[in-house]
């Protein structure tokens, strides 16, 4: 069972990176083989609405994120990672979502009918992890959120949602001993939580 790590900072030694990492490397310990990418190696242009993928499911730009999304469907689980910019997610993370559009299916006649393709696949997990500066998560504004909708419009359920704090200089989230227990405890989470789906296939058969 694979668990995708994404980061959306650019800061490849930053807080959300340290955090991602840990939640990955808490899931690996529970036996899940683990990934992670960063998205500032990837050059990912924003959705254009052509709805070029309505059919196919496959989004026609000719870009990186051909790169990801078979690293998406091949992953049970995310852990995605983003830091706070404005009270948002990154422009990286927030490309990378629109670009999932693809991956969504509605009814020909009635838009409201709509699924993310990881359902008719069986269902995903995800965690999210959000970081920012300030010290009330009102100063977070719509980090967590934005990844947390947008994943379930995609078919993944987020099981843990880890929100850390107070945290601005590179690398200062190996010095915060909560936030790094709060970001293991979710890896343990996601992968418990895989082993149990694969326990009740099992115990269907299915
Ligand atoms: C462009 C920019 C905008 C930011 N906006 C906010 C903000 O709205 N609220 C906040 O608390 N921190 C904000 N921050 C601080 C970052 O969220 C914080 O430094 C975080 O720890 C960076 O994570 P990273 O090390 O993973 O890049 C901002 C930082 C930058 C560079």
């Amino acid at each position: 069972m694979k668990v995708l790590g994404i980061v959306g900072s650019k800061r490849k030694k930053g807080n959300t990176s340290v955090l991602v990492q840990k939640a990955l490397q808490a899931a690996q310990k529970e036996g899940m083989e683990t990934e992670i990418i960063y998205l500032g190696d990837y050059d990912i242009h924003g959705c254009r609405g052509c709805d070029g993928c309505k059919k196919t499911y496959k989004c026609i730009i000719d870009d990186d994120m051909q790169k990801i999304y078979p690293l998406l469907l091949e992953s049970e689980a995310v852990i995605l990672g983003s830091p706070t910019y404005f009270y948002n997610v990154t422009s990286d993370i927030k490309a990378f979502i629109d670009r999932c559009y693809c991956l969504e299916a509605f009814a020909e006649d009635d838009r409201s009918v709509w699924l993310g393709i990881n359902e008719a696949m069986g269902g995903k997990y995800a965690v999210v992890i959000a970081v920012c500066e300030q010290s009330s998560e009102e100063d977070m504004g719509y980090t967590a959120v934005a990844m947390e909708k947008s994943l379930q419009a995609l078919g993944y359920r987020v099981v843990e949602s880890v929100k850390v704090l107070k945290l601005f200089s590179k690398g200062e989230a190996l010095g915060d001993k909560e936030a790094l227990e709060n970001a293991e405890k979710a890896g343990v989470k996601l992968a418990k939580t895989l082993k149990l789906r694969k326990e009740v296939q099992e115990r269907l058969s299915l």
